[in-house]
């Protein structure tokens, strides 16, 4: 296992095509924020995007570490993530007299990352980007890859863009205000890279989940670090989703689904992705892709990570529904992503309604139809 300094950052490249973005990553980044953004090449003037609620924890140490206090403040929480939050943002800009050289720095988690990376891609054909990502699942997961966006009323996630933030800037010391439930939701697709791409990462959160939960940086910091590197690389080898992205859907398919029929209130992201990942481990079992002894190695450590919102009243066949209607079908066909052992993948298209239904009705969904 590679071992890190948790005093030095760690520095990593993603070269999205259109542009290469870079991310450190260091406990107590915060404080130099302003250094990092100077050698960056980041314009000198720059205007804020936060909520009032990260405002409230970390404004007085990111606003001194920016040198910068006057911050647009937006509601975050999905709710939020809406083209209204976004005008807001426009006004504001427009306002203070942004120009196409006035950077755009977001600080706080993914709602925000995403409607202020909107707003970024949008205004006057776009301007530049900088990601301070404030929750682990913004650390690890949005603030990489370039997709912002916001939902609409009809669907979630359905305006949106590609815009590379020219600069990532991770501090897991943020993370020590988080609400334990929202630190557990980004843990989970935490635990996803390392089923997808990494053993060492598995193994380490499976060994080291107290110091973990404890936000221990000698644990998280290197967790945070892999999370980001197989995104990184992922990304950079497939910008757009066309196939190696697609294993970063691990465990998503089932996710969505169980998020969409409790109508995005009873699951966080993350956790619904922690029953996707168990399906999906169920299937790659059931069709003989994968040994039992590595499906039982996720499910304890999902186990260990605290309790899931329970299925149980959920009906297998709207989950079904749901999956269908889900837009990663494409030509009528899945793209199904199974692990083959912990830290390894496979994208099949050939998974049948029997085998989801198996999974589903596994997990503790309702069998039989409802209607
Ligand atoms: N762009 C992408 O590639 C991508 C990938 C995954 C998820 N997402 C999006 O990310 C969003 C979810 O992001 P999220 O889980 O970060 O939710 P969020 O941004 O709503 O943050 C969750 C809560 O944590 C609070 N918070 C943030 N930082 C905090 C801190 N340091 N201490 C205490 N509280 C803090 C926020 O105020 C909020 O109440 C979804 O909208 C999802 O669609 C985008
Ligand atoms: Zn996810």
């Amino acid at each position: 296992m590679l071992s890190y300094h948790p005093m030095q950052p760690v520095r990593l490249d993603v070269n999205a095509g259109s542009r290469t973005s870079t991310i450190w990553i260091g406990d107590g980044l915060s404080d130099t924020l302003r250094q990092l953004l100077d050698d960056a090449q980041v314009g000198a003037r720059r205007v804020v995007v936060s909520s009032p609620t990260i405002w409230k924890l970390h404004g007085a140490r990111i606003g001194a570490g920016l040198g910068v206090d006057d911050p647009v403040l937006v509601a975050d929480g999905e709710r939020s993530k809406t083209l209204q939050s976004v005008s807001r943002i426009y006004e504001a800009l427009i306002r203070t007299g942004a120009d196409r050289g006035t950077t755009l720095v977001a600080v706080g988690g993914g709602v925000i990352g995403d409607m202020a990376g909107f707003a970024a891609a949008s205004f006057l054909r776009g301007i530049p980007l900088v990601h301070v990502p404030t929750t682990l699942l913004a650390q690890v997961d949005s603030s990489i890859g370039g997709k912002v966006g916001v939902n609409h009323r009809l669907g979630k996630n359905l305006i949106g863009a590609f815009h590379q933030p020219l600069l990532v800037a991770i501090d897991p010391s943020v993370l020590a205000t988080l609400p334990r439930r929202e630190f557990r939701a980004g843990l989970y697709e935490v635990v996803k890279y390392g089923v997808i791409a990494s053993r060492p990462l598995f193994d380490r959160l499976a060994a080291r989940t107290k110091a973990l939960f404890a936000r221990d940086p000698e644990v998280l910091l290197p967790s945070i670090v892999d999370s980001c590197r197989i995104k990184a690389e992922v990304v950079t080898a497939d910008e757009r989703e066309g196939g190696l992205r697609r294993i970063l859907n691990f465990g998503h398919t089932i996710g969505h689904a169980l998020e969409a029929i409790t109508h995005y209130r009873r699951f966080r992201h993350g956790e619904a992705v922690g029953y996707g990942m168990l399906g999906a481990a169920d299937m790659a079992v059931a069709r003989g892709a994968m040994a039992p002894t590595e499906r039982s190695a996720l499910a304890s450590l999902i186990a260990s990570l605290g309790p899931l919102p329970a299925v149980t009243d959920l009906q297998a066949d709207d989950a079904l529904d749901a999956i269908r209607r889900d837009k990663k079908v494409v030509h009528g066909r899945l793209h199904f992503v199974l692990p083959t052992q912990i830290g390894a993948t496979a994208v099949v298209d050939d998974v049948t309604e029997d085998e989801l239904m198996g999974a589903l009705v596994r997990l503790g969904l309702t069998p039989g139809t409802s209607r």
